[in-house]
């Protein structure tokens, strides 16, 4: 009996997480999946400059909580720049206000408090196992390792959005955007974390399309629940589907930032191999991530890469726990929708 007590409270312990964010359209649709997801609980969201500025971010933040009707989760504002580097956002990929130019209303009942760095370390400190999921610049992260490096003994696993092993870049022909607008904090963070990230880099990424089929399935599934939430994302990225189809002919958008909340889920959604990373910061190839996959330099891995994502898989979890339904039956039709 009592073991299997034991057991049952096992399964019901939630894994803690921060997350670590510059929404930004993509980081939105993380934030849904993160928010309708048992297994975790948010300890709170920080948000660093990237895709837009991190005052306007943490504001999106607060958007997106709110239109999850989860606005007690705390949103901190982060560094406002990058450790070196002049900034440069992504408001062409996001539009000005981060969110595709979508025009959401402001929230007036809650406000970003400052401090993200002090927050993520006094998280660290105060439980046992904390992990973050990075889905920006890893700036907040680079100062808080700075600051404190003992702290992140308590680190249970970091989940990094960013970089690119084989695929091209998107900021430049070998830099991905978090990384490129950061490069150094990216680079203090891959040498000193001591402990593996596992790198959601575009390699996988690019494998997760929002193409016109799946939203108009989710719009399907708003009438039958009774909801909102694929209005919502239609709203968020149609000006992402135009930014796709306008620089790469592409009819759908990819959403990068999603995969690595269903990946910290289910890790077999993904596979990938360890390696030692390293990110240049500076000259032509600023912001690349340099993964040593055939062992030249003789290094400690300090990276997991993943290469390979299962775009079905993710897109099943994806609906079938944001409208509550059973994953098979969700799975079926998209394996329709998406010609496979
Ligand atoms: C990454 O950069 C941002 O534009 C996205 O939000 C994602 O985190 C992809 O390169
Ligand atoms: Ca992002």
């Amino acid at each position: 009996m009592q073991a299997c007590l034991l057991a049952a409270q096992k399964i019901m312990e939630k894994r803690t997480i921060i997350i670590d964010c510059d929404p930004g359209i993509d980081d939105s649709l993380a934030l849904m999946l993160a928010l309708v997801s048992p297994e975790i609980r948010i300890a709170g969201v920080t948000v660093a400059s990237g895709n837009v500025p991190a005052d306007l971010g943490g504001k999106n933040a607060l958007k997106i909580l709110k239109f999850m009707g989860q606005l007690d989760i705390l949103v901190y504002q982060g560094a406002m720049v990058p450790l070196k580097r002049e900034y440069i956002s992504a408001q062409d990929t996001h539009g000005m206000d981060g969110l595709g130019e979508s025009g959401i209303s402001e929230v007036t009942e809650a406000s970003v408090h400052l401090g993200a760095v002090d927050f993520i370390l006094d998280t660290l400190k105060k439980e046992e196992k904390v992990s973050i999921i990075a889905l920006g610049p890893l700036t907040n992260l680079a100062l808080a390792l700075k600051k404190d490096p003992l702290a992140f003994q308590n680190l249970e696993m970091l989940v990094s959005m960013g970089g690119c092993f084989k695929s091209y870049g998107n900021c430049s022909p070998v830099a991905e955007y978090n990384y490129w607008c950061d490069p150094d904090s990216a680079e203090y963070v891959y040498q000193n974390l001591g402990k593996k990230i596992h790198m959601v880099g575009l390699d996988v990424t690019r494998k997760i399309v929002l193409t016109p089929n799946i939203l108009e399935y989710m719009k399907r599934l708003d009438q039958e629940e009774h909801q909102n939430r694929g209005a919502f994302v239609e709203a968020i990225t149609r000006f992402y589907f135009d930014f796709h189809w306008n620089y790469e002919g592409l009819i759908g958008c990819v959403v990068n930032d999603p995969l690595a909340v269903a990946y910290f889920l289910n890790p077999k959604l993904c596979g990938g191999f360890d390696a030692y990373v390293a990110v240049e910061t500076g000259g032509i190839s600023i912001g690349q991530s340099v993964v040593d996959s055939m062992d030249f330099w003789k290094k400690k891995p300090n990276a997991h890469v993943l290469t390979w994502a299962d775009s079905l898989g993710f897109w099943s979890m994806f609906l079938s726990r944001l409208y509550g339904r059973g994953e098979e039956g969700i799975r079926q039709i998209l394996k329709e929708l998406m010609n496979l």
